[in-house]
């Protein structure tokens, strides 16, 4: 850890970021040990980062010393820090893989924690079928097209072409997803400590990126949509700014025109359109004049995980020629380009235009009024705004016990993200992003079960009833 000095955070930061996580039933070690290890398992606490003594912990969350040193004790025994007597306790990851770190796990469990939908596996097969026999073309190179092979470059800069904002094919990169694209672009573009402007809430691995590189986050809230005006003056100190216009993830908000048309945004910024394609009204629609179509300098990104299949690992960089040069040169540190194979698939669904079909948008329409539904006669006291389209219903919770139902699902079969991943400063302690990705009968028992789940954090928050054990 060459930055291991620079990681080291202060009591009182740990404790923002540990926000609401006594319960105040149970051993208060338990339930700090397992605040900790939700920050560890979430990447909200990074590896290599060095907690705060015992001591000064104990003071900023005013607890016991016993507290603070059983709860490291803990973590220490379950492989989630290291120490020794010199030095500060620092963050590490047991050698198990992250799935067996979950208490009580059951066999059928509901995964509410990712947002992604299974295959249309028809039209993958069929994608897949046409470019097995495009394949034998590329047969005479060598298959190293670090930037991407021509037919998908084209394929992309058409549909950005179509959507109002010109492209040549020499502006797309094709990468690994939009994680793969976000992650080379900060790389690129962020300089170590630097400042960056998100959404607030926004999608949690994009955090991730930017803490990585040790950057310092002006979240700016779009609990009401975009405030041009906010955006704009953060962006004048910031060196990067991270957007997502379309059914922005957790909340599914999409900007307006008008807000398009006014940002003034300073620093480079990357808009992520990971979710454009993924309406869920019971009517077609087009999708949204590209943002980059009003600011040209902007770098966008793209994927089609959600649109089509993750599994597809398929997404793309949209920049200026310079800029796709230098990260086709850096991406060469990482690895060569995409295979070839899944490549020619992407390009003909993209060409194809079978990327907006009616049956996955009724699909989601339908998944979206049953989860709805489901909430609103199971959940006394939860609210959200009904979204056009994206994967999640961004739900608020009737208590602050968000951290505390991600940490118990496990107990009744779910698997939860905590609304504070979204976020930073130990924000969103009321939310939970529910997934309407899952086929209906999965969808109404994991409904069931965070009913139970919720009823029964808040009878233990409130002491009726005694609080779910967790080993
Ligand atoms: C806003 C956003 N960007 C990027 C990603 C990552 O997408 P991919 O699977 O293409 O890497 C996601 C996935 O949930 C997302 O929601």
């Amino acid at each position: 850890m060459g930055d291991a000095g620079m990681m080291r955070l202060e009591a009182n930061a740990l404790a923002v970021l540990l926000g609401q996580w006594h319960s105040g039933t149970g051993a208060a070690h338990r339930g700090l040990s397992e605040a900790l290890q939700r920050l560890i398992v979430d990447g909200r606490l990074a590896l290599g980062v060095k907690l705060p003594s015992e001591r000064t912990l104990a003071e900023a969350l005013h607890v016991s010393r016993t507290t603070t040193s059983t709860a490291y004790r803990n973590l220490v025994a379950s492989g989630f820090l290291q120490t020794n007597s010199r030095t500060r306790a620092v963050v590490t990851l047991p050698a198990t893989s992250l799935e067996t770190l979950r208490p009580h796990r059951v066999e059928d469990v509901i995964d509410f924690s990712s947002a992604s939908p299974a295959a249309p596996g028809e039209l993958i097969h069929e994608a897949f079928r046409a470019a097995t026999d495009y394949m034998p073309r590329h047969f005479a190179g060598n298959g190293y097209e670090r930037a991407g092979i021509a037919e998908l470059r084209r394929a992309i800069a058409d549909r950005y072409s179509r959507r109002g904002l010109p492209t040549g094919p020499d502006q797309i990169m094709v990468t690994h997803g939009a994680q793969h694209a976000l992650a080379l672009v900060a790389h690129e573009l962020l300089p170590r400590n630097g400042r960056v402007v998100i959404e607030h809430p926004t999608y949690p691995n994009a955090i991730r990126v930017f803490l990585d590189r040790s950057a310092r986050i002006t979240p700016i809230s779009v609990a009401d949509g975009w405030d041009a005006e906010r955006f704009s003056a953060a962006s004048r100190t910031a060196d990067l700014t991270y957007l997502t216009p379309e059914f922005q993830n957790p909340t599914g908000l999409t900007m307006t025109e008008d807000v398009r048309r006014s940002m003034r945004l300073s620093s480079p910024t990357i808009v992520d359109e990971t979710l454009l394609d993924v309406d869920a009204g019971p009517c077609s629609f087009s999708p949204m004049t590209p943002l980059a179509a009003y600011h040209p300098q902007m770098v966008t990104i793209g994927s089609l995980s959600k649109s089509v299949w993750g599994g597809l690992r398929v997404g793309w960089v949209r920049a200026g020629t310079n800029l796709i040069d230098r990260l086709v040169r850096s991406r060469s540190l990482f690895d060569l380009g995409n295979p070839v194979l899944e490549q020619l698939a992407a390009a003909e669904l993209i060409a194809g235009d079978r990327i907006r079909d009616d049956g996955p948008r009724l699909a989601r329409h339908r998944a979206l009024n049953a989860l709805g539904t489901a909430l609103s006669t199971q959940l006394p006291g939860v609210t959200y705004a009904v979204p056009a389209g994206g994967v999640g219903l961004w739900v608020r919770l009737a208590e602050p016990i968000s951290t505390r139902m991600a940490n118990t699902a496990p107990d009744h079969g779910l698997l939860l993200a905590a609304g504070p991943r979204y976020g930073v400063g130990g924000a969103f302690e009321r939310y939970l992003r529910l997934p309407f990705t899952l086929p209906g009968d999965e969808l109404r028992d994991g409904v069931d079960r965070l009913a139970a789940l919720y009823s029964a954090v808040l009878a233990g928050r409130t002491g009726h009833h005694p609080p779910c054990a967790i080993a």
